[in-house]
């Protein structure tokens, strides 16, 4: 292990940060030409809106899904390849890549974005199922797409990887804490991997939304309304996801939030230790 990796982000500021990498081959919103990306829960929401975005501007696009008829229907609507991927299980993610890699020759993009909320706390109404179900596609779901698209990137001579974290990643989330364990491992998958793969030519970022019109919110969508919290449309994720694309760093997360323009979220530089 690299010696600054190991205390990256502890030591106390010099005003000198390490430099960002200069990837050799990152996606911009405006050389999707010829890109091959793929997207996990490509099949609605969020990852079918980034897909047809990627499409219309000329990247080819494995969306990658558990549901299979909706990732069918959108890689048919954008001249795509569907792939059946249960994000849970390492060797779904190896084949959607694998796919990416024999249909179109390369892999350049993974969005790594399926997602599902829990529904339920550490109280009575804790469960084991939906714990475990939430935990293994929120993070490892990230985990293993990570692990399957870097040697890919690698040949690819470098390339891009953004995850879909939420705000959940960010702040506290009292009516859905394990949701918001989740997304905030996310997170720190992505400040750490963001430095770590810099080297390999990979950019790592972290897409992070408020509440979005997508069927994740059930419900929910309902009570926010009547509360009179704006929510976003996805268009407007779909645009944070090109502006983050277009950033010079890595490692970051981008929050998405109404009225606001997305931009990094600026974490405070953590204590180092004093000598
Ligand atoms: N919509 C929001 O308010 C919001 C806010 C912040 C973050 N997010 C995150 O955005 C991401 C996309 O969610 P969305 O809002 O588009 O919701 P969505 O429910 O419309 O889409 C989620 C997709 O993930 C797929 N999926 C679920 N489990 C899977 C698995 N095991 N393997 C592969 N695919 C699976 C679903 O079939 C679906 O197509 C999620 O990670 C979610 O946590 C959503």
């Amino acid at each position: 292990m690299n010696e600054i990796d190991l205390i990256s982000g502890l030591v106390p500021a010099t005003g000198e940060e390490r430099p960002a990498p200069a990837p050799s081959n990152v996606v911009r919103s405006d050389r999707l030409d010829g890109k091959v990306a793929l997207v996990t829960g490509g099949a609605g929401g969020i990852g079918a809106a980034v897909a047809r975005r990627l499409a219309a501007g000329g990247a080819r696009v494995v969306v990658a899904d558990i549901d299979d008829a909706g990732a069918a229907e959108v890689a048919g609507e954008i001249g795509g390849t569907a792939a059946r991927c249960d994000v849970r299980r390492p060797a779904d993610s190896e084949k959607a890549v694998a796919l990416a890699v024999e249909r179109y020759g390369r892999l350049d993009l993974a969005f790594l974005n399926a997602g599902v909320t829990t529904g339920c706390g550490l109280g009575d109404d804790f469960d084991l199922e939906r714990y475990r179900l939430a935990m293994s596609v929120n993070l490892d779901g990230v985990v293993f797409g990570v692990r399957a698209a870097t040697p890919a990137l690698r040949a690819a001579g470098g390339g891009t990887i953004v995850a879909t974290s939420s705000m959940a990643g960010i702040v506290g989330i009292p009516a859905d804490p394990i949701y918001a364990a989740g997304k905030h491992a996310v997170v720190g998958l992505v400040r750490s991997l963001g430095p770590a793969l810099a080297r390999a030519g990979i950019k790592v970022q972290a897409l992070c939304p408020s509440f979005a019109d997508t069927p994740i919110l059930g419900g929910g969508k309902a009570v926010l309304e009547e509360m009179g919290f704006p929510i976003l449309p996805v268009s407007a994720v779909t645009e944070a996801f090109m502006r983050l694309l277009d950033s010079d760093g890595t490692g970051e997360c981008w929050f998405v939030v109404p009225g606001r323009e997305s931009a990094p979220f600026e974490f405070r530089r953590a204590p180092g230790p004093r000598a």
